[in-house]
């Protein structure tokens, strides 16, 4: 039976949602990305050998998937350049089921000359962007003197790029006091990516449809995670696009009724990279050691992430907004030495009791963690495939996030490994591993 699923980060992004798409198209046709762009890093590990994924969606490892670039993705053509020449180098075969929609905004070197320059003025009050020009993309794009992915093949690209220079670097220079992008230099540069890409572009949309029709199976992959999602993370230390599953039909061209689950993926704990409210962040020796134990840095960036225990009020805000109907606990073994574990039930604020990550980063910058302390186990779950092999106290940890959110928890992940992970196949609604 085909089976659609959207799969999204439900926290500030890194949760291991590259190895969940990977492991789950074994039995999927499609993959498709729907938002983001090369601020992503997608970590998959396949018989030890570690691929990270910025723009090719997580489908990329398995020679029978097809991978899709979905129109609310923004697209770097060098980027995706170098991501497709790193996997042929590796042995991938990627060209010939890869294809890009023609309406994907592009992101130009001007973007991230952008996004440095307006971060570097920001100052100590900067968001802590991935600098790769996802913001000024977006902006652009909703400004609507953007360029589209099929607009870099045609004839009036260089018109179109000389226009766009001349707007963006009169801030730079005038405004920011950067160096303007030189539009001679941008323009050599594309003539060679370009032809290299123009046989990607394609309808994505109508892809999908056929799919359908042919009764094949689709992930949609998301970026980031809810927390970071311009409208209902914590703004303004966010990501530029919508990361809900409601993205994935606005950004593929599906529509809201063709899916049938949508996954959510949390750590056993929480990471942030970047700037902006933490509530659970600890700055103690636990929290450096889920960092060394997580080895919590950058997949494209390689900035140290912060670290802290899960938020289930956090999370329970991603689980209404996301849309989400299905959890993914990842990182379970990550907690493995630890004596207690804490999970943040709600916060106080103002004195008042608050259930829900709150609007916006002022609100929760004021927001003091309850925590409930569980038991740790103190022994091996790394590797771990069966539920009944886990300790206790690790069963019991899942149960209470199950409990405290009123979602099942699918998937469990004991480490970066395809296969090291756990999966409770009677909690799913969908035949999605039953081949
Ligand atoms: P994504 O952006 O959500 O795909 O996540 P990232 O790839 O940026 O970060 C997740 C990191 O955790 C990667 O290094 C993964 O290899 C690793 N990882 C994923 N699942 C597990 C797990 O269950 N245990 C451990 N120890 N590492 C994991
Ligand atoms: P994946 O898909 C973690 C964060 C940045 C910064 C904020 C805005 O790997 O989970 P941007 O460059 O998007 O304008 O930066 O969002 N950020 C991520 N954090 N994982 C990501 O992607 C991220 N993509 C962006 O660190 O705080
Ligand atoms: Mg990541």
């Amino acid at each position: 039976m085909a089976q659609n699923v959207i799969l999204i980060g439900a926290q500030w992004g890194d949760e291991g949602k590259g190895k969940i798409v990977d492991l789950l198209t074994e039995h999927i046709d499609a993959v498709a990305r729907f938002q983001g762009g090369h601020n992503a890093g997608h970590t998959l590990t396949i018989n030890g050998n570690k691929t990270v994924l910025h723009l090719i969606p997580s489908g990329a490892m398995r020679a029978h998937a097809e991978c899709l670039i979905g129109n609310g993705v923004v697209v770097s053509p060098e980027a995706l350049l170098k991501e497709i020449r790193e996997l042929e180098g590796a042995g991938v075969r990627i060209r010939n089921r890869l294809m890009v929609s023609e309406a994907c905004a592009v992101v130009l070197p001007v973007h991230s000359a952008l996004d440095i320059a307006r971060e570097k003025k920001r100052g100590k009050n900067a968001i802590g962007t991935t600098g790769r020009g996802i913001g000024p993309a977006y902006e652009d794009k909703a400004a609507r003197r953007g360029i589209r992915f099929a607009e870099l093949f045609k004839d009036n690209f260089a018109e179109r790029l000389e226009a766009l220079l001349e707007y963006h670097n009169f801030a730079l220079t005038k405004y920011y006091g950067a160096d303007a992008v030189d539009f001679k230099k941008t323009l050599d540069e594309y003539a060679a990516v370009s032809q290299e890409l123009a046989s990607l572009s394609g309808d994505v949309a109508n892809r999908l449809h056929e799919l359908r029709a042919a009764g094949k199976s689709i992930v949609f992959e998301g970026a980031q995670g809810l927390l970071l999602d311009i409208d209902h993370g914590t703004y303004p230390f966010v990501t530029s696009s919508n990361t809900s599953a409601g993205a994935a039909a606005t950004g593929t061209g599906i529509g809201p009724l063709d899916i049938d689950a949508v996954l959510g993926v949390t750590k056993a704990y929480t990471t942030r990279v970047g700037a902006g409210p933490f509530p659970t962040e600890l700055k103690d020796e636990t929290g450096a050691l889920l960092a060394e134990r997580g080895h919590e840095f950058g997949a494209t960036t390689n900035r140290p992430r912060r670290c802290g225990w899960l938020d289930i009020a956090a999370l329970k805000r991603a689980i209404q907004v996301g849309g989400i109907n299905t959890l993914c606990i990842t990182k379970l073994d990550v907690l493995d030495t630890l004596e207690n574990v804490k999970l943040c039930t709600s916060y106080k604020l103002d004195g008042k009791d608050q259930a829900l990550l709150p609007y916006g980063a002022d609100e929760l910058e004021k927001c003091e963690p309850v925590y409930e302390t569980l038991p740790g186990w103190q022994s091996n779950t790394r590797g771990v495939t069966n539920w009944d092999k886990l300790p206790a106290a690790a069963k019991a940890l899942v149960v209470r996030i199950e409990e405290l959110v009123g979602l099942p928890a699918a998937i469990i992940s004991t480490g970066p490994g395809r296969e090291e992970t756990i999966v409770r196949k009677h909690l799913f609604a969908t035949y999605l591993f039953d081949t």
